[in-house]
Order: C-alpha cells, then sequence, then structure tokens
C-alpha cells in the first residue's frame, strides 16, 4: 500500500500523522473542510516533509466531491479523522454531532466500497469505554457513552463491525486513543484549538503564555492519590506512530475488524501534569481548584498489550517530553497558526 487518503489530514493528530507517513515513503493526499483547521497547516506540512501534499477542501459529507479525490488518485488505505471532537459542544449541538460525525463516516464508507477501497483507519476514543470499574482498561471491557460525541464514535465503531461482518474483503482498525499532547519537534506544528482550550494541556500553555490567567483545576476530592482526576496522555508523535503501525498491520493482515487501544498505560494527575508543565515553562502556573466538571471519571488509563503484541507499537516519549514539545510550539507560536 502506498497511498493513503487522511481525512481531518489538517487537524492536530491528523497533521502529525501526515508527516510520519510521508516520512516513511507514504503517498499522502489529504481531505479537510477546515471546520476546525487552518489552511496554513499545508505549508508547514509541505515545508516539514519537503514535499507536495495534494490537498482537498472538502466536507467529507459531499458524496460526489469525496468521489472525485477517488477517481483523481489510486487510493489504497483511509485513515479517518475527520469529524467533531468537543464533548461538552456535543451535549449542546448533539445534532450537528450525529450528522457530521455519522453522515460523513457513512458517505466515506459508500464511496470507500464503491471504489473497492476497503481498508480503513478509524479514530475512536477512549471515551468509548464510559464510567468504567476497573483499570487498565482493556479492549474487551464493556463500553458505554456518556455524550452525544461519545455516542458517534461507539455507533461509528458498531457500524465498521456490521460492514465487517458483512463484506469479508473489508479490513478494519479502530484505534481508541487516550490524551494525546505535544507536538512537531519542530515548534512550527501543534494542538491550535478555536476559542477558550476544553483540554488541560493547552490550558496550561496557554496560561503559561499570558493569554489565560489562570488554570481552573476541575476538583480535587476524587479518590486518587492526590484528589485530582488521573488520564493516560500520549505524544502525538507516539500516536502518529500507532496510525503507521496500523497501516503496516492492515497491510500484512486480513484482520477484518480490530479495535487497539493507544496509549502509555500509565495514568498522571492534573498536579502532576501542572508540575510537569512548570518545569518545561520554567515558572509557577497559576491554578485554582473548581468544582468538579460534569462528566469527567476519576482515573483512565489503557491496558496497552494488544497494541504492542499486534501492532508492534507503544509509546517513547515521557511526560516530560510531552509537555516540553507542547509548550515549544505554544510559546512560538502564541496565537497559534492565525495570529
Ligand atoms: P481536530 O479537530 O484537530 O481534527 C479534525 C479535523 O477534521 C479538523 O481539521 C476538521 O477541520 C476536520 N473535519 C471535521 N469534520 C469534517 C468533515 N465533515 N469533512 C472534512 N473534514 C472535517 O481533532 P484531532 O484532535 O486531530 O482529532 C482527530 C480525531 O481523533 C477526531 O475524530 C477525534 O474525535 C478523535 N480523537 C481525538 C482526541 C483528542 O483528545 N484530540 C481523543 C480521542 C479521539
Ligand atoms: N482539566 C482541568 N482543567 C481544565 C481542563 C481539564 O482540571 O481546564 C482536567 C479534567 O477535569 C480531566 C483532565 O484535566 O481530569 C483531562 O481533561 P481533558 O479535557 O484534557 O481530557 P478528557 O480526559 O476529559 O478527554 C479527552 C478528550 C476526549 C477523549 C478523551 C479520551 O477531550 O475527546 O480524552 O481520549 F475522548
Amino acid at each position: 500500500m502506498n497511498t493513503i487518503l487522511v481525512t481531518g489530514g489538517l487537524g492536530f493528530i491528523g497533521s502529525h500523522t501526515v508527516i510520519d507517513l510521508v516520512k516513511q515513503g507514504y503517498s499522502v493526499i489529504i481531505v479537510d473542510n477546515l471546520s476546525n483547521a487552518s489552511a496554513k497547516v499545508l505549508p508547514v506540512l509541505e515545508e516539514l516533509s519537503q514535499k507536495k501534499i495534494p490537498f482537498y477542501p472538502v466536507d467529507i459529507r459531499e458524496k460526489k466531491e469525496l468521489e472525485k479525490i477517488f477517481q483523481e488518485h489510486q487510493i489504497d488505505a483511509v485513515i479517518h479523522f475527520a469529524g467533531l471532537k468537543a464533548v461538552g459542544e456535543s451535549v449542546q449541538k448533539p445534532l450537528s454531532y450525529y450528522d457530521n460525525n455519522l453522515i460523513s463516516t457513512i458517505t466515506l464508507l459508500e464511496v470507500m466500497e464503491e471504489y473497492s477501497v476497503r481498508k480503513l483507519v478509524f479514530s475512536s476514543s477512549a471515551t468509548v469505554y464510559g464510567e468504567p470499574e476497573k483499570m487498565p482498561l482493556l479492549e474487551t471491557d464493556l463500553t458505554g457513552a456518556t455524550s452525544p460525541y461519545g455516542r458517534t464514535k461507539l455507533w461509528i465503531e458498531q457500524i465498521l463491525q456490521d460492514l465487517c461482518d458483512a463484506n469479508d474483503a473489508w479490513d478494519v482498525v479502530a484505534l481508541r486513543y487516550f490524551n494525546p499532547l505535544g507536538a512537531h519537534k519542530s515548534g512550527d506544528l501543534g494542538e491550535d484549538p478555536k476559542g477558550i482550550p476544553n483540554n488541560l494541556a493547552p490550558y496550561i500553555t496557554q496560561v503559561g503564555v499570558g493569554k489565560l490567567e489562570k488554570l481552573h483545576v476541575f476538583g480535587n476530592d476524587y479518590p486518587t492519590s492526590d484528589g485530582t482526576c488521573v488520564r493516560d496522555y500520549i505524544h502525538v508523535l507516539d500516536l502518529a506512530a500507532g496510525h503507521r503501525a496500523a497501516i503496516t498491520y492492515l497491510e500484512k493482515e486480513h484482520c477484518r475488524y480490530e479495535i487497539f487501544n493507544l496509549g502509555s498505560g500509565s495514568g498522571f494527575s492534573v498536579l502532576e501534569m501542572i508540575k510537569s508543565f512548570e518545569k518545561a515553562i520554567g515558572k509557577e502556573i497559576p491554578f485554582v481548584v473548581d468544582s468538579r466538571r460534569a462528566g469527567d471519571i476519576p482515573v483512565s488509563y489503557a491496558d496497552t498489550k494488544k497494541a504492542e503484541d499486534k501492532l508492534g507499537w507503544k509509546v517513547q516519549k515521557t511526560i516530560d517530553e510531552m509537555c516540553a514539545d507542547a509548550w515549544r510550539w505554544q510559546k512560538k507560536h502564541p496565537d497559534g497558526f492565525e495570529p
């Protein structure tokens, strides 16, 4: 397999994966409707990879437009990142999430079927584990979503399973990511959330550059060592390498439908993350403790054995590297891609 279509390839995880794939010799085509990405990411990707990368500014719900891409290129596999991802927003705007995430995936699958491209890597999420009872989280554990966003991931997983059951020609890998952060080593590619960040890492780095006054820690009365929530953080470059490993797996195995956790297997608390960022930034991060955020679970971390055994993949980067890289990007580009 040589040519990979990357949906959502100008977004945070997609863009880092594109660099990784191009570096490994793959031809990459990007489709992204720019709903949560800047067109300025493309020249950065081309500069960092020293390659021209075909880009289509298309909403993948537009079937005719998507078909044109499949007509113009001999695509071997698709990595499907495109989707809306803000949990809180999904509660406010469920229809947007069901429309965007479900319709885009179904349209993509229909077009793939039409052009006999039946290898897919899908961006799922640890959010599909709902409110788990035990840690670490195994791919076979019970699932259940607590938000419309989470439900789109769960339902898409089910759609993919049904498709593979119905047609033996399909091979699909669903990757359940834990908490991605970090940035490209150059400091020129990183996470650029629109508005006030929902996630911990970009919130802290924006406090670091003075765009936000202080961090609000959501609760310190959880049953954890310091009372704050524990998460499994993973460097976006390790995550990118995980996608490459999934593509290699699809090249070698007729796997039908497989799910893999992509995480580090270790948990860090919010206070531990603050400490690690303070080390990277070289100053204190001011914070206040607020009440718990609705929907947060106390602890989440992955069992990564399946990915290690079958994909031959495990994380390489430490928490300190994640924080240092996230900070390098934020410091160099305080206003992200669109100053
Ligand atoms: P992102 O928002 O940075 O990237 C998604 C990209 O998809 C954006 O560039 C956006 O413009 C594009 N897009 C959205 N809808 C589209 C459509 N209909 N047609 C074409 N392009 C469209 O998000 P990310 O953090 O890179 O996440 C990538 C994927 O991974 C998403 O599916 C997300 O749900 C999933 N995921 C993310 C996290 C996380 O914490 N970042 C965790 C678990 C899973
Ligand atoms: N947190 C704060 N203050 C903030 C932001 C976050 O204290 O301003 C805390 C949260 O309460 C949580 C931890 O930091 O305990 C991590 O929160 P994030 O919002 O960064 O990440 P979540 O674990 O809530 O969710 C993320 C993605 C989901 C994805 C999930 C698992 O947002 O889409 O990881 O992959 F499903």
